[in-house]
């Protein structure tokens, strides 16, 4: 009996160890997810701005339009210490919040629907466009 109750205190405290490995914390795991975002939006705006096949760097827009889609829920309430930049309006101001991340859906779609186009200069004033959704959230919802 006692050894069953020792294993099953070792099986949970083994589970309790995987849980926190496949789960990285949400600040570390969007200022990831943040930095790779803008490595595609250059990477993109760069193949753009040289006239070059934007089709090569549609993925990198769908990256972006699944990222975003899931941005929110890197949010949880109470991840606002662990170095993060968030502003409290990310809690407080929550709809503004979810509306800002819905017009950077919108815009990585036009994104992907540009770059797909193989057009390089829609491409560009799609990039721009994307560029003013990562401003106009920065703006209000995260500090310096
Ligand atoms: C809906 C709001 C929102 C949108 C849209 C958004 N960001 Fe941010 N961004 C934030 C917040 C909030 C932080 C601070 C995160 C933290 O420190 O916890 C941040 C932080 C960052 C950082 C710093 C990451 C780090 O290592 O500290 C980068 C880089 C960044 N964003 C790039 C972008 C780019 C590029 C886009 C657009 C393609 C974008 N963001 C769109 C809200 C947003």
């Amino acid at each position: 009996m006692r050894q069953i109750l020792l294993s099953a205190a070792a099986l949970a405290a083994m589970l309790a160890a995987g849980a926190a490995l496949a789960q990285t914390d949400p600040v570390t795991a969007r200022k990831e997810g943040l930095k790779r975002m803008q490595a595609n939006l250059e990477a993109i705006g760069n193949v753009a701005k040289d006239g070059g096949d934007t089709r090569e760097v549609a993925p990198r827009a769908e990256e972006m339009v699944t990222f975003f889609r899931g941005f929110p829920a890197l949010f949880p309430q109470g991840s606002d210490g662990n170095g993060s930049r968030a502003l409290p309006a990310v809690w407080s101001d929550r709809d503004g919040f979810e509306r800002a991340s819905a017009n950077a859906v919108t815009a990585a779609e036009a994104l992907r629907t540009a770059a797909a186009s193989g057009d390089a200069a829609a491409t560009g004033a799609a990039v721009r466009n994307m560029g003013g959704t990562c401003g106009a959230c920065h703006r209000n919802y995260r500090g310096r």
